[in-house]
């Protein structure tokens, strides 16, 4: 199936699908400059874990996240909506982790109990649930099943820097061809939704959440993936720590094609 004719299919569901069968999702962190997302993350999560905590990994894709916590012992619970992506997480799940795999929704999690997880990733949902009613549905469902003083982490795509790598890596003529608006340079949601820093934040907010950082989670790695991908090991390590720090600057947070949201419930 070519990328448009993802439009032509109605349900949510049955498009995220088959978008799916054109991305594949087990190789999208591995090379060295698309897995310092991943690193990015797990450290972020790291900042919060206790032993014995409980984690909640809504739209899990391939189980990157899911895995690599049940592979530390903890107690993970991992939910995506696509078929394949389910059957690959149990596939790759050892017998000795307490994994619990489903396929499901993130807008409908009433299988799981109200405060029942210490940490709740939301690191997709947000950027493919086009509909603004269905997003608020589903960091409502992550409020819920989140511990009064659990950590809920969430990721979107943002808008802005799609342009420029759009641009600089993909479309040198994406500023005269591409399908943005030319005033107030809104990306046409598709294959996901983006969004820009400032929505992000409203929309966070405007649910209860109290905002406790602000992670630039992958950066400049997209645009500059042909470098970073090139560097030995011990260029890529300082590397690594030089956007370990740029990553929490609040000064370059929109200067990430990824942004991380951890966020708490109102106190
Ligand atoms: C790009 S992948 C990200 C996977 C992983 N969380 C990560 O950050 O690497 C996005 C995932 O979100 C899943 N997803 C999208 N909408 C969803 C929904 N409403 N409920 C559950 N999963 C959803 C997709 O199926 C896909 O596996």
């Amino acid at each position: 199936m070519k990328m448009e004719d993802l439009l032509k299919i109605e349900s949510e569901e049955e498009r995220i699908s088959a978008l799916y069968e054109i991305f594949d999702e087990d190789f999208r962190l591995s090379s060295k400059a698309s897995r310092i997302e991943f690193l990015t993350t797990v450290r972020q999560i790291e900042k919060y874990l206790k032993p014995g905590m409980k984690i909640l990994d809504l739209g899990a894709g391939t189980g990157e996240y899911s895995l690599y916590f049940a592979e530390k012992g903890y107690q993970v619970t991992a939910v995506d909506l696509v078929e394949k992506h389910v059957k690959r997480i149990k596939e790759k799940k050892k017998p000795y982790m307490k994994l619990d795999i489903f396929q499901g929704n993130a807008l409908d999690l009433s299988r799981f109990e109200n405060n029942s997880y210490d940490i709740v990733l939301c690191l997709g949902p947000l950027y493919h649930l086009e509909d603004i009613g269905n997003r608020l549905k589903c960091i409502e469902e992550v409020k819920r099943v989140c511990k009064d003083d659990g950590m809920m982490l969430f990721a979107f795509i943002n808008n802005d820097m799609v342009i420029v790598t759009e641009t600089m890596c993909y479309q040198p003529d994406y500023l005269r061809k591409g399908n943005y608006d030319r005033k107030t340079f809104k990306v046409r949601d598709f294959p996901f939704v983006f969004i820009t820093v400032q929505q992000a934040r409203e929309l966070l907010k405007n649910s209860g959440l109290t905002i406790v950082a602000e992670i630039a989670t992958d950066g400049l790695s997209e645009l500059l993936a042909d470098k970073i991908n090139n560097m030995d090991d011990e260029s890529y390590q300082l590397w690594l720590n030089f956007h370990f720090y740029y990553s929490e600057k609040p000064e370059f947070f929109g200067a990430s094609n990824h942004l991380l949201f951890v966020a708490q419930k109102c106190k």
